[in-house]
């Protein structure tokens, strides 16, 4: 249901304003590598280690991974805008000269990735015209020498080469 002026449109423009990262989301099936471009990605919780993110309900990908039950989470790095964009369209051959290697899942790992995370199903709660999906992380890792790609008002960017410092919680 519509509630006032607050439009489609109009979320997706205010909305836009939150800066992300990129995701693609993958896993093998039987029928080979399959996945999907994901910004609705974040961290949920640490014991349990949780994370989250928000297939859409149209994505026809989700479903078969949810089906395959673990998956990988690949963070892009900052030259990895054309993986994005070959991530997201549906019914492609979105694996064609993409390199990458099996986790201990099976699930492809992207070259080059800044993070992964591979993960199981943990849960799945309705989210309107998407679904939220819990995972439990299982292994991860980073490789903090490369720089993510950004998402911002429905553009890639790239962070600012002088944004060294680091204020992350220990
Ligand atoms: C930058 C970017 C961010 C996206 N974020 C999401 C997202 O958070 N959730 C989602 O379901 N789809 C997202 N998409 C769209 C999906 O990647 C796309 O709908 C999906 O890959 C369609 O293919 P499928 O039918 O194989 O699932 C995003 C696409 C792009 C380019």
């Amino acid at each position: 249901m519509q509630v006032s002026h607050v439009t489609p449109q109009l979320m997706r423009t205010v909305l836009g304003h939150f800066c992300s990262g990129i995701t693609v989301i993958t896993t093998m099936s039987d029928g080979g590598p399959i996945g999907f471009t994901c910004q609705s990605f974040g961290s949920l919780s640490l014991d349990p280690p949780l994370v989250m993110f928000s297939p859409g309900r149209s994505s026809t990908t989700w479903p078969r991974i949810r089906d395959v039950g673990t998956f990988a989470i690949n963070v892009l790095a900052a030259h990895h805008d054309g993986l994005s964009n070959g991530f997201a369209v549906s019914g492609a051959d979105k694996f064609a000269g993409v390199k990458w290697s099996p986790g201990s899942l099976g699930a492809p790992i992207l070259d080059d990735v800044v993070a992964w995370a591979e993960c199981r199903l943990w849960a799945e709660y309705d989210g309107g015209d998407h679904t939220i999906v819990a995972a439990e992380v299982l292994d991860l890792q980073a490789n903090s020498q490369d720089r993510p790609l950004l998402y911002f008002r429905g553009a890639y960017h790239l962070p600012h080469p002088h944004d060294n410092n680091h204020t992350g919680r220990q």
